[in-house]
C-alpha cells in the first residue's frame, strides 16, 4: 500500500460532536480473553484500527476464527489448537504478550516471542515474569522466544507488583482466574481497562473483586467452567481525550460522546486548570474556552494520575499558553520525542531528563513533522489545526494503530486535513 501522509491547513477551527470509538487498550485484551471461553464470543464496541488487526492475526495464527461485521467481533476460540505466538507478530505490536496469561491458563504452557522496544521505551516484561512465576510458571528463554511451562500447575499467591503496570495486572489476572486456590495481586494497576477486563473474565465464569482498586482477589476456578460471552468495549479515553484537547486548543465546543466522564478525571481537572470550560453528560464532555490558556504542571502517573498516553496532547496546549509549565513524564523512559517534533513548529520548550519546560508562544507555524507514536502523531496534526500554514505528518502509520478515522472525525469538526499519498506531492 502507497504510503500516505496527513496534510492539514491551519484554519483553527475545531468544533461540533464527535463519536468515541471503544478503547484500544481494552478490546486488545478482551480479545485475548475470549481463548478462555472456548466457544464463539461476540465483543462489540471493537474499533477499526490497525493494532486489532494485528490481534486478529494473532488468534487466528492460534487456529480461531474471527470475522467482523461492523464495529463486532465473532471469534471463535474452539478451535484453538497451538499455544505459540511468534516474533513477526509480536514485533507488529508488544501488546501480543496479553496472549501470554490466557494462553497459560487454557494449555498450562505458551511459546511467546519476547517483545523489543520501542519509540517510547524498552518495553520490558520483568514484572509479567516475576507475577507469573509467583503463580507456578516457569520460564526458559529460547533464541528470543518466552518458553512457559507449569510442571505443578497454576497455583493461587500473594504478589505484589513493583510499580502498577497494566500489562502485568493484566496478565496476571488472565492467568490467576483458573489457578488452584486465591491469588493477591496489591499494587495492581487501576485504570478503567483493567476493570472491563475483569468484567468480561466474571461473564465468562471466573471469580475476581477490587478489579479498579490497588488490590485485585481473584478466586481460581475450573477452566471448564468458563464459557463464551457477548461484551461491548468501554469507550476510548484517549481518544475522548485528544478530541477534547482539539476544543481547548481552538476554542470549540468540541462534545465527544461515548466515553464515562469518570474514565477522564484528571484530564478534565486539567482543562479546568488551563481555563477551559468542561461540562459532563453520563456519556458525553463538552469542552470550550473563551479565554486564553492558563499554563499548567503535569506529572503523568498511573491512573487515576494524569495519563501518560494524553501527555503529548497536554503539552502542545501547554506550547501556546500563557507562561511556563512543566510537564514530567514518570512512566515511560522516552516519551518526548513529539517535544522535538513541536519544536520545528516554533513552540518553546526545554528537556531535561524525564522534564518537558514549555514556554507558552503565541502561534505554532505549520511545518513538515513526522509521528513518532500514536498519540504524538495524533497531537502532531491538531497541532496543525492551530498553526499558521500548512502542516504536514509523515509516518501516520502510527496513528492508524489506535484511531479510526482521525481525518475524517477532524474534517466533520471543520478541520481543513486530508490523507494524500506521499509520492502525489
Ligand atoms: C499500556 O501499556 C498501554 N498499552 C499503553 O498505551 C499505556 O501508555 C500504558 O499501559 C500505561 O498506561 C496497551 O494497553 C496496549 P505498563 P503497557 O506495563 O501495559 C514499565 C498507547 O498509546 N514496565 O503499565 O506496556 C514499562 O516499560 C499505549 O495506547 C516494566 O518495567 O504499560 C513502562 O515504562 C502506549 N516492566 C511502565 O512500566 C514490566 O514488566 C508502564 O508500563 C512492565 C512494565
Amino acid at each position: 500500500m502507497t504510503e500516505e501522509i496527513i496534510i492539514v491547513e491551519g484554519n483553527g477551527t475545531l468544533q461540533g460532536d464527535v463519536p468515541i470509538a471503544g478503547a484500544k487498550n481494552s478490546a486488545l485484551k478482551l480479545m485475548v480473553a475470549t481463548l478462555l471461553g472456548q466457544g464463539t464470543s461476540v465483543l462489540s464496541n471493537i474499533p477499526r484500527i490497525s493494532d486489532i488487526d494485528v490481534m486478529i492475526e494473532v488468534l487466528e495464527r492460534l487456529g480461531a476464527k474471527v470475522s467482523r461485521e461492523d464495529h463486532d467481533l465473532i471469534i471463535d476460540t474452539a478451535p484453538v489448537n497451538s499455544f505459540e505466538t511468534p516474533y513477526d507478530l509480536v514485533s507488529k505490536m508488544r501488546a501480543s504478550i496479553s496472549v501470554l496469561g490466557p494462553l497459560i491458563a487454557r494449555f498450562g504452557e505458551a511459546h511467546v516471542a519476547m517483545p523489543g522496544g520501542c519509540q517510547i521505551g524498552a518495553r520490558k516484561i520483568d514484572m509479567h515474569l516475576a507475577g507469573l512465576e509467583a503463580l507456578g510458571v516457569e520460564f526458559d528463554i529460547d533464541h528470543g522466544d518466552l518458553v512457559a511451562t507449569t510442571p505443578h500447575g497454576l497455583r493461587g499467591t500473594h504478589v505484589t507488583l513493583e510499580f502498577p503496570s497494566v500489562g502485568a495486572t493484566e496478565n496476571l489476572l488472565m492467568a490467576s482466574v483458573v489457578a488452584k486456590g486465591d491469588t493477591i495481586i496489591e499494587n495492581a494497576a487501576r485504570e478503567p481497562e483493567i476493570e472491563d477486563l475483569a468484567d468480561i473474565l466474571c461473564e465468562m465464569g471466573a471469580v475476581v473483586e477490587g478489579a479498579g482498586s490497588s488490590t485485585i482477589e481473584v478466586h481460581g476456578v475450573s477452566i471448564e467452567d468458563f464459557h463464551p460471552v457477548h461484551h461491548r468495549t468501554v469507550g476510548d479515553r484517549i481518544e475522548a481525550g485528544t478530541f477534547l484537547v482539539g476544543g481547548a486548543l481552538s476554542g470549540g465546543p468540541v462534545t465527544v460522546h461515548g466515553i464515562d466522564p469518570s474514565f477522564l478525571r484528571m484530564a478534565l481537572l486539567k482543562l479546568r486548570t488551563m481555563g477551559c470550560d468542561v461540562e459532563c453528560g453520563d456519556d458525553w464532555i463538552r469542552v470550550s474556552r473563551d479565554k486564553p490558556l492558563n499554563s499548567t504542571d503535569i506529572q503523568t502517573l498511573p491512573h487515576p494520575g494524569f495519563p501518560t498516553d494524553l501527555q503529548a496532547q497536554f503539552l502542545l496546549l501547554a506550547a501556546v499558553a500563557d507562561g511556563i509549565s512543566v510537564i514530567t513524564e514518570n512512566v515511560f523512559e522516552n516519551r518526548f520525542m513529539f517535544a522535538s517534533e513541536l519544536m520545528r513548529m516554533g513552540a518553546d520548550i526545554m528537556m531535561e531528563d524525564h522534564h518537558a519546560l514549555v514556554r507558552g508562544i503565541d502561534a505554532l507555524e505549520g511545518a513538515p513533522v513526522s509521528a513518532t507514536d500514536l498519540r504524538a502523531g495524533a497531537a502532531l496534526v491538531l497541532a496543525g489545526v492551530v498553526a499558521e500554514g500548512q502542516t504536514r505528518v509523515y509516518h501516520i502509520e502510527h496513528i492508524d494503530r489506535g484511531y479510526e478515522d482521525y481525518v475524517g472525525k477532524l474534517r466533520s469538526l471543520g478541520a481543513d486535513v486530508r490523507r494524500v499519498a506521499k509520492d502525489s506531492i
